[in-house]
């Protein structure tokens, strides 16, 4: 049985304020079930430190924390920029990378995309990659089509040789099902999910592939976590809106163990 992995995606929300006292609410909530969920928490850069504090002085030892972003060079004139070093040096151990956001609001491409993917692993960090169709590209029923290129074009020419098991997270997030309350329905959110899992066994070593854990994210509530979480090939979520309050968050993270400790 494979662990579910729960990812809150606070995006450009949350001061160190608001992070200490949600983490303060949250711990409270998920201590229990630490032990059968992983849980990342994707900060904005400037809560990241205190959320990994927070972390160790909430007893939650075993949440890891995540960056939204990060440059894909080593260091210079790059202004604005932070990079995978300056990450580790405050605790920070994953990065999202491809989110459908950075790729279409701050215009990341395929190439981009595959460099800041290929730097994370270099660094080693997990790499929590986002792969997922517009509402025009599923009507025109090219959705698998696209999250091939997707992934073929981050990871084809990978050197996978120093890529930990476990160090790629793949989330299939469906643009059209971020922040509009509309989920992908879980039988075709699983279905995709599996394509995923059947692609990566052709470009991944095995035991890569096999231990790599495809998410679903798109609108997941606590309404809805159980039942996606009771889907054959979905591993876990990651969560954008729902995870802004730890009442939410801590409720789709208990329900997760639940789904997968009944099937
Ligand atoms: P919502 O859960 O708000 O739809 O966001 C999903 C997402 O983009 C997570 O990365």
């Amino acid at each position: 049985m494979t662990k579910p992995l729960i990812i809150a995606n606070w995006k450009l929300n949350m001061t160190q304020k608001q992070s200490s006292e949600f983490i303060k609410d949250f711990a409270e909530k998920v201590k229990a079930s630490q032990n059968q969920v992983d849980i990342i928490l994707s900060a904005p850069f400037t809560s990241l430190e205190t959320v990994v504090k927070a972390l160790t002085n909430n007893g939650l030892e075993k949440v890891t924390v995540a960056s939204q972003n990060v440059s894909e060079h080593e260091s210079g004139a790059f202004t604005g920029e932070i990079n995978t070093e300056m990450l580790k040096e405050i605790g920070v151990q994953a990065v999202i990378v491809g989110h459908s956001e950075r790729r279409e609001i701050f215009n990341e491409t395929n190439e981009t995309i595959k460099s800041k993917s290929k730097k994370v692993l270099d660094s080693n960090l997990k790499l929590i990659f986002c792969c997922g169709e517009s509402l025009e590209t599923r009507e025109k029923d090219e959705t698998d089509k696209w999250i091939e290129t997707q992934i073929r074009s981050a990871f084809n020419d990978l050197d996978f040789s120093k890529v930990e098991n476990d160090q790629i997270v793949i989330a299939y997030e469906p643009i059209w099902a971020i922040g509009t309350g509309k989920t992908c329905d879980s039988i075709e959110a699983n279905r995709v999910i599996q394509n995923i899992k059947d692609l990566i066994k052709n470009i991944f070593p095995a035991s890569l592939a096999n231990s790599t854990r495809v998410l679903y994210g798109g609108s997941v509530k606590p309404s809805t976590i159980e039942e996606q979480m009771a889907q054959t090939a979905i591993d876990g979520a990651l969560v954008g809106g729902a995870s802004l309050k730890a009442n939410d968050f801590a409720d789709i993270v208990n329900f997760s163990t639940k789904a997968v400790l009944n099937a």
